[in-house]
């Protein structure tokens, strides 16, 4: 394909002072970038001494994307403890320097926390002697079920510390989610709290946690931190964290762990089938979370990094915990949400904080903008000196506001594109090296090789002004090393369709310049607010509804979302459509899996699209839902065409 009629859209080199500060010029770009592919054995080596060994790596890289033996291994004879990194190194020079601010969700109600790395030591070891007090030994998996309190740090790391593999779930999970996470990776303990306090409102996750429990072995236990205070069952399996750690020793002497051995498992989405779990490793993730943050962010001694996100996401585990803290660096944790008590409130926090490097979503800039400039213009922003965004193509009008009303036009704004996947960004702007373009996420990181693909012959697209699939030529530090229980499903997902490379997911378009620019996914997974989410997902918890015969899910176009969740539903014979119905359906969806599932728009559909073989065309049901009636093309291999001129006539019974 070829894009060549793009319009020339703005750039914005780098300032003189961006440059005279970054850790990477152009020229140092360039250079590096070559050296990274060209050579990646000496310059990982090189970069894996920003980790603290137990056991020096001799090997850096020995990695295969070959079909039948997808093996990917980074400094694979070395020792080392993640904790340790985050934690214990830095005690000599920086243990009195904040670790962890934690700001609460109502300002009115609580004070910020400042947790210096040395409470930060202590408060770790505590909880890992808890956890072994309970009997999880290295290997075994925990699961964190938690608000973004600073136990959800010290959770995470005290796994890391006994070498007990973490696996968070998002708050908004319902337990039914949860439930299936604690089986899909065999649990022994789950870490939660009493309630979860986010935007005024609370979550009970205790009581979540005990109706998942029901669904899950007797011998799980459940480890119960106190939050709010407020009332909670308990069951002979609970256990009180607070009251645990205050007679637990603050010592815990570091578990020596391989390089290859698991960190954590995320569950994330994707095109087929229920969520699958991701699997990162220790040494490569480390080095990768950690030298990502520095550069991309342009880390500096002394700053504070803010990372909006939560921990139950990629982004969280590597921008606010694994790759600050490995830099010594302050990281802020934040438990509430971008509007409340008002639209201010992120300013609010920056300016209360101090705010250095900020990195948020898209759709939360979106939400911002449309609240109005007053929320911004009314806070002291004066100490900002990077943004960043994540999650989804950030578009131009939301980027221009960005850098115009919070960054005053003096802030670089990194679009970072990454995945759960790919541990750390992928593709990025530096801030002190790359003329930025609203909207792209422009150059690979060092050792990162993209390729466009065409989508159906899976040729290589060479040249610049192109556009295909993105894949990934070669792996890189911070890659998953396999699905959780099921090695043949990572292969399958990500090395099957295109021989020999990583399969990203999504479409791309390399521009005149070789900037890289992301079209979203191709596949049928959607991007809610930054959140993905599976259409197979939310299909499959649609049917499991008695009224439901079938249902199709697709995303369509939302102005603060980025993408809607759009949902066609069959009833079942006898059954009438009804608001009533929706709102029952609503309902049900987001007790299944979450209040982020919740379709947006329920359209009532007599018939699905199919084929003859019985394949339900999505194709048509994106372009109904986008309103875009003139271009579904083919339609005639249809079992049925009329169904279409059906769902075009009411299109209105939506809402
Ligand atoms: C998908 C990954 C790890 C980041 C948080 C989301 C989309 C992510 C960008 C960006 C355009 C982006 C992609 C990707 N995405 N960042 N800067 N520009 N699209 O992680 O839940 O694993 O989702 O988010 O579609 O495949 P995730």
């Amino acid at each position: 394909m070829n894009t060549q009629n793009q319009p020339k859209l703005a750039a914005f080199p780098p300032s003189a002072e961006t440059v005279k500060r970054a850790h990477v010029t152009a020229d140092d770009y360039a250079q590096m970038y070559a050296a990274s592919v060209s050579d990646p054995e000496t310059f990982w080596a090189d970069q894996g001494k920003r980790v603290d060994w137990m056991t020096p790596f001799t090997k850096v890289k020995n990695t295969s994307f070959e079909p039948g033996n997808i093996d990917i291994r980074w400094f694979e004879d070395g020792t080392l403890n993640v904790s340790a990194n985050c934690i214990d190194r830095h005690l000599e020079t920086r243990a009195d320097q904040t670790a962890i601010i934690w700001e609460p969700d109502d300002p009115s109600k609580e004070d910020a926390q400042h947790i210096t790395y040395r409470d930060l030591h202590a408060s770790v070891c505590k909880m890992a002697n808890v956890l072994k007090e309970l009997g999880v030994e290295k290997g075994d998996r925990v699961v964190i079920y938690l608000p973004m309190i600073p136990e959800a740090a010290y959770a995470m790391l005290a796994c890391a510390r006994i070498g007990a593999i973490h696996s968070i779930v998002f708050a908004g999970f319902s337990p039914d989610a949860l439930g299936a996470r604690i089986n899909g990776c065999d649990a022994k303990v789950v870490i939660t709290a009493d309630h979860a306090p986010r935007g005024g409102r609370e979550t009970p996750l205790k009581s979540n946690t005990d109706a998942a429990l029901l669904h899950c072995k007797d011998s799980v236990k459940c480890l119960v931190v106190k939050r709010t205070g407020g009332q909670t069952t308990w069951t002979d399996r609970d256990y009180d964290c607070n009251a645990l750690m205050a007679d637990a020793s603050a010592e815990c002497a570091p578990a020596e762990m391989n390089a290859e051995d698991p960190l954590f498992i995320l569950y994330t989405s994707g095109s087929t089938g229920q969520p699958k779990g991701v699997v990162h490793t220790s040494g490569g993730y480390l080095v990768y979370a950690s030298m990502t943050h520095e550069i991309v962010f342009d880390y500096q001694d002394g700053d504070v990094f803010w990372c909006t996100a939560d921990v139950g996401w990629v982004t969280g585990h590597s921008y606010i915990v694994y790759g600050p803290l490995a830099n010594g660096a302050t990281t802020i944790m934040f438990e509430g949400v971008p509007t409340f008590p008002d639209a201010g409130r992120f300013w609010e926090v920056c300016a209360k904080h101090k705010v250095n490097q900020f990195y948020t979503a898209p759709t939360a800039i979106r939400a911002l903008m449309g609240a109005g400039n007053e929320w911004v213009e009314k806070h002291d922003l004066s100490d900002l000196r990077l943004l960043g965004s994540v999650g989804e193509p950030i578009n131009p009008e939301a980027w221009n506001w960005y850098n115009e009303v919070v960054g005053k036009g003096k802030c670089p704004i990194v679009d970072t594109f990454w995945q759960t996947e790919t541990g750390g960004h992928m593709l990025t702007p530096l801030p002190g090296a790359t003329t930025l373009k609203p909207g792209a996420a422009q150059q690979p990181f060092f050792g990162v090789q993209p390729v466009v693909l065409e989508p159906t012959s899976g040729e290589v697209v060479e040249g610049n002004g192109v556009e295909g699939v993105l894949c990934i030529a070669g792996s890189w530090p911070g890659q998953m090393r396999t699905v959780w229980g099921d090695h043949e499903r990572f292969e399958k997902t990500y090395f099957s369709d295109y021989k020999g490379y990583y399969f990203s997911g999504d479409g791309c378009r390399r521009d005149e310049d070789g900037d890289y620019w992301i079209t979203g996914r191709v596949d049928d997974v959607i991007n809610v607010s930054g959140h993905r989410m599976g259409t197979a997902e939310v299909e499959s918890a649609l049917v499991a509804h008695a009224k439901v015969a079938e249902s199709a899910v697709v995303g369509y176009p939302h102005d603060v979302k980025g993408q809607g969740i759009y949902a066609y539903v069959t009833l079942m014979n006898g059954e009438e459509p009804s608001d009533e119905l929706r709102k029952e359906l609503e309902t049900w969806v987001r007790t299944e899996i979450g209040p982020i599932a919740k379709p947006d728009l329920i359209q009532w559909a007599p018939g699905l699209p199919k084929t003859r073989s019985g394949k339900i065309m999505r194709r048509i049901l994106r372009k109904i839902a986008e309103d875009d009636f003139g271009a579904l093309g083919d339609t005639s291999t249809l079992a049925d065409p009329s169904v279409v001129d059906d769902l075009i006539e009411n299109r209105m019974n939506r809402r």
